[in-house]
């Protein structure tokens, strides 16, 4: 199967970002919100970050105007029928990603692709709710998803190697670098992250060193482009949080249990960026 048509379900952050991939990697791009306010706002964060490489001069006005004629936005699950491949980026909730994947097996022609966007919950759960679970897997971009050159695919038990390949294909099309990864809570990446941004708030929790100073020492002693701190809230804490909270659930391995100031913070709405406050004010 040739992908022309992508579809993108959740245009928030990271939904937002796969679009723009998508359309300015040429596919014909469908993305979906709940309320039109969400979708206005995903659409403009998309339309903003085509202006902004104009102006910096990675685009030209005409590329601009291709992209944007690309992206298509819409309300209704319905208009999905036609896509060959659909990427769900919605709320961290498995009954609400149940609810679509159920609603999309039924609304998709049959070869069409479903994948999700989760960082931590089952990619088989998801799949199993279909009649195509061979044709169902994970594919977890990275925050900015346009920048970061990374994707993960994730292989259930039911993931055929047709399907592997072909998302393989896709990625490369999007300008990505995609590693392979099994369906187990966290992947590689959160599997490796988490620990680490946990323990950072558990060192600021403790007293041990202060917020600037242990992003400082991060971002110059190892060479990394964020610390722990910029970066919990680059991402977004509730997104932390629910990461943290599917990989204990499956290991319950002490080094993934959230630590009492990050669930305090969230449940607070300090979710970072988004909100305007988390670790730092914005
Ligand atoms: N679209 C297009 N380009 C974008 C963009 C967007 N949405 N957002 C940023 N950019 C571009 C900028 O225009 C800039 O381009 P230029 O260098 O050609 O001018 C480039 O990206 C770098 O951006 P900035 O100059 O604004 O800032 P920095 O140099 O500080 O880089 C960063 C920003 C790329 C975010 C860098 O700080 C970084 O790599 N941070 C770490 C991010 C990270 O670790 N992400 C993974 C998080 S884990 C995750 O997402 C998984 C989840 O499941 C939890």
């Amino acid at each position: 199967m040739t992908i022309r048509k992508v579809g993108v379900i959740g245009a928030g952050l990271m939904g937002s970002g796969i679009a723009q991939t998508c359309a300015q990697s040429g596919y014909e791009t469908l993305v979906r919100e709940i309320n039109q306010p969400l979708l206005d706002k995903g659409v403009k964060r998309i339309h903003d970050a085509w202006d902004t490489m104009a102006s910096k001069g990675k685009l030209t006005a005409e590329q601009v105007a291709e992209n944007r004629a690309r992206l298509h936005a819409t309300l209704e699950l319905a208009d999905f029928a036609e896509c060959d491949v659909v990427i769900e980026v919605i709320l961290e909730n498995m009954e609400e990603k149940i609810r679509l994947f159920t609603a999309l097996d039924h609304i998709l022609k049959p070869g069409a692709l479903i994948l999700s966007n989760t960082s931590s919950l089952s990619v088989t759960q998801m799949g199993a709710v279909t009649k195509r679970a061979d044709k169902v897997c994970g594919l977890h971009f990275f925050n900015p998803a346009p920048v970061m050159r990374l994707v993960e695919i994730v292989k259930t038990i039911s993931t055929s190697d047709e399907t592997i390949a072909q998302v393989q294909e896709f990625a490369k099309s999007l300008g990505k670098t995609s590693v392979l990864a099994k369906d187990t809570a966290g992947f590689i990446v959160n599997f490796l992250l988490i620990p680490y941004l946990i323990a950072a708030i558990r060192m600021l929790e403790n007293g041990m060193a202060t917020r600037d100073d242990i992003d400082a020492a991060m971002k110059l002693g190892c060479g990394y482009p964020m610390g722990p701190f910029t970066l919990l809230d680059y991402v977004g804490l509730d997104t932390t949080l629910w990461a943290a909270e599917a990989i204990y659930e499956e290991f319950k391995d002490p080094l993934y249990a959230p630590p009492p100031l990050l669930r305090r913070m969230v449940v607070s709405g300090m979710t970072g960026r988004k909100s305007g406050r988390g670790f730092y004010e914005y």
